[in-house]
């Protein structure tokens, strides 16, 4: 069967659980997910889901303010250039799989626009100040005695 586009919000649904469906099992970016941000994936998809409604679909059914939890999370765990990468990899790779049509690609473009807007900002943030979960960082190669 031929891939159709995304429609209604039901499809954006199937695409945040399907999105994921990867990315908390994904060796890059899941641990950000299940131990940093100790994700409730029920309460979760129905916000990503309005976010994507509202990007693609018209819907008005999100309030706005996607990049502070993001600022939060980059104070305990500094979000970089390759977990971005990563998480549009995953997107693309979910949205390419599911649906195809001028809204999939609108998917793509929309998240990447605002991946590079919430790295550039993320830059001008601090570095986490403490290291999470009890872990020690020691300091190795030239420059550290
Ligand atoms: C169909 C039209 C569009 C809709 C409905 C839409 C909707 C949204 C929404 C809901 C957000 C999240 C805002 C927040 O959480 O505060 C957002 C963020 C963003 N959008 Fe769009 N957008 C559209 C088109 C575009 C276009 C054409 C561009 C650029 C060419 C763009 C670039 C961005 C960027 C860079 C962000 C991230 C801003 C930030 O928080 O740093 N959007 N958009
Ligand atoms: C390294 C990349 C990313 C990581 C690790 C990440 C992680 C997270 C986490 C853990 C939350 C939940 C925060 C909470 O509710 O406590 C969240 C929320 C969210 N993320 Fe991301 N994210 C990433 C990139 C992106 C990108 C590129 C987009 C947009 C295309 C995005 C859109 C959102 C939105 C809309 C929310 C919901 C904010 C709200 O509750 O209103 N994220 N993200």
């Amino acid at each position: 069967m031929p891939l159709h586009d995304i429609e209604p919000r039901a499809d954006c649904e199937r695409l945040v659980r399907a999105f994921y469906g990867r990315a908390l099992s994904d060796p890059i970016i899941g641990f950000i997910f299940v131990d940093v941000a100790q994700l409730d994936l029920e309460a979760h998809v129905p916000r990503i889901a309005s976010f994507w409604e509202t990007i693609l679909l018209g819907a008005r059914t999100y309030g706005g303010g996607a990049f502070a939890p993001h600022a939060a999370l980059n104070a305990k765990v500094r979000l970089r250039e390759g977990h971005f990468a990563q998480w549009l990899h995953l997107w693309c790779d979910t949205v390419d799989e599911l649906f195809a049509g001028e809204r999939a690609e609108l998917a793509k473009a929309h998240a990447r626009r605002v991946a590079t807007a919430f790295l550039g900002r993320l830059r001008h943030l601090p570095e986490p100040s403490a290291p999470i979960g009890g872990l020690t960082i020691t300091q190795h190669g030239p420059g550290s005695h």
